[in-house]
């Protein structure tokens, strides 16, 4: 009878005990007179050592046919203390059950990117991945946790929708019955309508951007954390986003220290982000220092490209808030600043270590002839954002919001090559299977 499994990560505190854990078989050796195999399972993986004079011999030639990488597995046996094993204790198994067989599991050591991303399924089961979900979960969590703390409310808006919001060039179509319809970029504008009902909204859903990049920061599906605020300003929205990421890194080096260990992170270089405030400049003041620091000479009026972000964020331990971007180069909802014209009230929140924009943020332009203004100069028709612009025609109110990409921030706190680690199934240009 096997009725009282426990957890890997409690073998150490049964030592001189037995125990029963169930789990897959990650890594294996056999020798003539022993087997060796490390069973993982969620929590963790633990030696687990056969002698072959424990086992009547059919049970024996079962065990070296089919105890495989990833067979799944019953084990029982007593828990000692081993130093030369992966996680210093072993059992010394009585006895083992193969619950699911393994042959051949397809993936070994040396294999391409490629072919790792087409068993994705199956790499997931890594130990890399197991904890970058785990991360992940914390996130998602942790999130959650802040808005609901600040009285925020969760709402959803619709993944289908009428028209772009960041920009034509980046939609998804979708034939919806005989019209052309839109996967969702952001919440924002449903957002705004629903602020007028809760003040204080913010949402977690996907976003799709049909990103023809090929770059280790997008995708073309990504988690989308959204805040939308009546009544807060510029000033109130750079606070809540440095409160939010802090949040953030807290509860992950509360909760994920080990999986960070496991994934070879650096956790010092997050210390500062909880300790420090944040550095907040201007674009202005981003183009100055770049050009005194590195001689790098952007004309005003540029995005800055990815290169000039990781120039100007090495200099910090911290994220910068780079504020006040030039109206061309924003999205048409950012409120212009009153003070000049050409910039809009709106900041990217860039990570240290150079992994990009975690956040995108503005003040809302309330003025109602600006906005239209604003979509005619971009190449849209006011008419088909009739919805948005009543927001403004009906006690409207001051307000803020942003968006923040969750695998950008699992990639920066992972530390991880590419974003698509960052989420178990991606789906980038070249990526759409499993
Ligand atoms: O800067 P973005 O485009 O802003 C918006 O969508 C606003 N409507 C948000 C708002 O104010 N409610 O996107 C916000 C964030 C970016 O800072 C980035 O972290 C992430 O979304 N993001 C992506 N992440 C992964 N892959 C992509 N292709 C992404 N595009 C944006
Ligand atoms: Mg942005």
């Amino acid at each position: 009878m096997w009725d009282n499994f426990i957890r890997i990560k409690e073998v150490s505190k049964r030592v001189g005990q037995d125990v029963e854990i169930h789990g897959w078989v990650y890594r294996e050796r056999k020798t003539k007179n022993f087997a060796f195999i490390v069973v993982r399972d969620s929590s963790s993986i633990v030696q687990c050592v056969l002698d072959k004079n424990s086992f009547p011999q059919e049970k024996w030639i079962t065990i070296k046919k089919y105890a495989d990488i990833e067979a799944s597995v019953f084990v029982r046996g007593k828990v000692i203390k081993q130093e030369k094993a992966p996680t210093g204790y072993e059992i010394q198994v009585s006895d083992i059950e193969i619950i699911g067989k393994s042959p051949m599991f397809p993936i070994t050591k040396d294999l391409s990117r490629d072919f790792i991303d087409d068993v994705r399924h199956l790499w997931i089961r890594s130990r890399k991945m197991t904890s970058v979900l785990k991360v992940r979960c914390t996130v998602f969590q942790a999130i959650r946790e802040y808005f609901l703390s600040e009285g925020f409310y969760e709402t959803q808006s619709p993944i289908i929708q009428s028209t772009q919001c960041e920009g034509g060039s980046t939609l998804f179509e979708v034939k919806y019955f005989d019209k052309k319809m839109y996967l969702a970029q952001t919440w924002q504008l449903h957002a705004e309508a629903v602020i007028f009902a809760l003040e204080k909204a913010f949402c977690i859903a996907p976003s799709f951007r049909a990103e023809k990049s090929k770059t280790s920061r997008h995708l073309a599906e990504y988690w989308h954390a959204e805040m939308e605020a009546a009544w807060e300003d510029f000033e109130d929205l750079q606070n809540r986003a440095e409160a939010l990421i802090k949040h953030i890194v807290k509860k992950v080096l509360e909760k994920n220290e080990e999986d960070l260990r496991i994934l070879g992170r650096d956790i010092s270089k997050l210390k500062p982000v909880l300790e420090k405030p944040f550095v907040r400049m201007t674009y202005d003041k981003a183009l100055e220092t770049l050009k005194k620091k590195f001689d790098m000479k952007v004309p005003w009026g540029k995005d800055l490209r990815t290169i000039e972000e990781e120039k100007l964020v090495s200099l910090f331990d911290v994220p910068i808030i780079v504020t006040h971007y030039p109206k061309e180069i924003k999205a048409f909802y950012m409120k212009e600043d009153p003070n000049n014209p050409k910039v809009v009230l709106g900041f990217d929140l860039l990570a240290p270590e150079g992994n990009g924009e975690l956040i995108g943020a503005s003040e809302r332009e309330t003025d109602l002839e600006k906005l239209k203004k604003r979509l005619i100069d971009q190449g849209e028709e006011p008419e088909q954002y009739g919805f948005y612009l009543d927001t403004r025609k009906y006690g409207s109110v001051p307000h803020s919001g942003f968006g923040l990409g969750i695998e950008r921030v699992v990639k920066w706190l992972c530390n991880l090559e590419h974003i698509k680690d960052a989420i178990a199934f991606p789906r980038t240009m070249a990526r759409y299977y499993p």
